[in-house]
């Protein structure tokens, strides 16, 4: 076995991240609120010894959302129940910085790593659309960099909440009646711009220390957030170019702030679709494709630019010129799709299936994805894959076909090496930092 071993995470979602995906015969219509459909889907990527689950989420949705969005589990709420039907495998929930109080975050978070023993994991996003807003109460959506100053501070707090107690606070010494050591409780008392919080958590660390904290969001802002304070970050490239230059980016910021390469895992999502010959996956693109119509294209596409409505716009003309649109909602993903546009010279059809229903570049038989997969882990453009359902029964044929290739590869393991996803993901346990200062002095 090669020394680097591939990670893979299975990113669930229900009727799909695709518009018509729920259309498909095997698909059940209440696949996103099924405990069942979770379940199965759950025991399938434990069977293929997937390091985690991963939960995406939004908090806004109109008529013209994606029919996954409109009726959907929380993520942690859903990572609870299925904490209880795994046993190995992370649990990585979504979680809007922006708008959340990082002390029902801290507990949340350390809840659900206590319920799973070390498996959970927060995926940390600051809210892409402005509707959110109009749910919490608090006046206008905050700008880009405001919302990524608002998730520096807030990561920081919650961090600072699962330190309030040291791993071996609670003795529970039933003679002499002593519950807690004191001297191993602290309190956070954090005053910053925009957190007060003093703490104690009412919630100790599991035995992986912190919930490992995943980031998603691509842009300058969003790869120094990573680079700071994430352990793992959720991205998506086209091409195994764009991925490299993003890898690089990401682990050289990372070491400008003292942290090894290996201390922050990348996982570009991939969408793979594998066929028993290259016809058979082509066919299975084709009949998840055709089942989408220019209407709902539109609309898909719409939603990284706040809803916009293409539909004003001739559709077999260039890309129409949205100046800044989309700069203040899924920033990384719109000026790529801009930039694609132009310099391909795209119309807005093409555009719109582009988006709405991209063919994947892992797509082929089980050997074919398997040697993207390594050219790209092996090339440094990953460290792992966050691996989406974009056609029936895609995360069973990852499982039984690709990960097989892999492993006979040595590129991923057979059996998991540990019971916490950080153990999984070879992340070195965070020392609590009182217990650190105590050890420096
Ligand atoms: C790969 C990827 C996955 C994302 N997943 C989510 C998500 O599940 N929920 C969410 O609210 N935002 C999600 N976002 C949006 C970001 O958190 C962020 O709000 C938006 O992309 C703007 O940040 P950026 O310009 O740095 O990418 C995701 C972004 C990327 C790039």
């Amino acid at each position: 076995m090669s020394k680097r071993q591939l990670k893979l995470g299975a990113n669930l979602n229900g009727v799909g991240n695709s518009i018509a995906f729920w259309r498909h015969s095997e698909i059940p219509t209440n696949a996103s609120v099924s405990l069942e459909f979770y379940k199965q889907q759950a025991l399938k990527a434990e069977e293929g010894k997937f390091d985690l689950l991963f939960i995406a989420d939004g908090l806004y949705i109109n008529e013209k959302s994606n029919p996954h969005f409109l009726n959907r589990f929380e993520p942690l709420t859903l990572l609870s129940a299925l904490a209880g039907a795994t046993s190995h495998i992370g649990l990585v929930a979504t979680l809007s910085s922006s708008y959340s109080e990082p002390f029902t975050v801290a507990r949340q978070f350390a809840s659900l790593d206590q319920l799973s023993s070390g498996r959970a994991g927060w995926n940390v996003v600051t809210s892409p659309l402005e509707g959110s807003a109009l749910n919490f109460g608090k006046g206008e959506h905050p700008q880009h960099a405001l919302r990524y100053e608002i998730a520096e501070e807030h990561l920081e707090v919650v961090k600072g909440l699962w330190d309030s107690w040291e791993d071996d606070a609670f003795i529970g010494d039933k003679e002499n009646g002593i519950f807690f050591d004191s001297s191993k409780l602290h309190t956070l008392h954090h005053q910053g711009k925009h957190f007060s919080v003093q703490g104690p958590l009412n919630v100790a660390r599991s035995k992986q220390g912190y919930p490992i904290v995943f980031q998603a969001g691509s842009s300058e802002a969003g790869k120094e957030l990573a680079a700071k304070s994430a352990d793992a970050v959720y991205t998506a490239h086209e091409t195994f170019e764009e991925a490299k230059a993003f890898y690089q980016d990401v682990k050289t910021r990372a070491a400008a702030y003292g942290r090894k390469a290996e201390e922050i895992v990348i996982f570009p999502g991939i969408g793979p679709i594998v066929g028993r010959t290259e016809e058979e996956a082509e066919q299975k693109y084709q009949r998840a494709a055709e089942l989408v119509d220019i209407d709902q294209a539109l609309n898909y596409l719409g939603r990284y630019f706040e809803h916009y409505d293409f539909s004003q716009f001739p559709l077999d003309e260039q890309f129409p010129d949205i100046g800044d649109l989309g700069s203040n909602s899924f920033r990384s993903t719109t000026d790529r799709i801009k930039q694609e546009a132009k310099e391909q010279g795209l119309t807005l059809r093409q555009v719109a299936f582009r988006a709405s229903t991209p063919r994947s570049s892992f797509i082929g038989t089980p050997e074919q994805i398997a040697d993207r997969i390594q050219a790209w882990f092996e090339g440094g453009a990953a460290d792992g894959f966050n691996v989406r359902t974009v056609v029936p029964n895609g995360l069973a044929d990852f499982v039984d076909l690709v990960v097989p290739v892999l492993q006979e590869r040595g590129l991923f393991r057979k059996e998991y090496e540990s019971d916490t996803l950080r153990g999984n993901l070879d992340l070195p346990i965070p020392l609590n930092r009182y217990t650190k200062s105590e050890e420096a002095v």
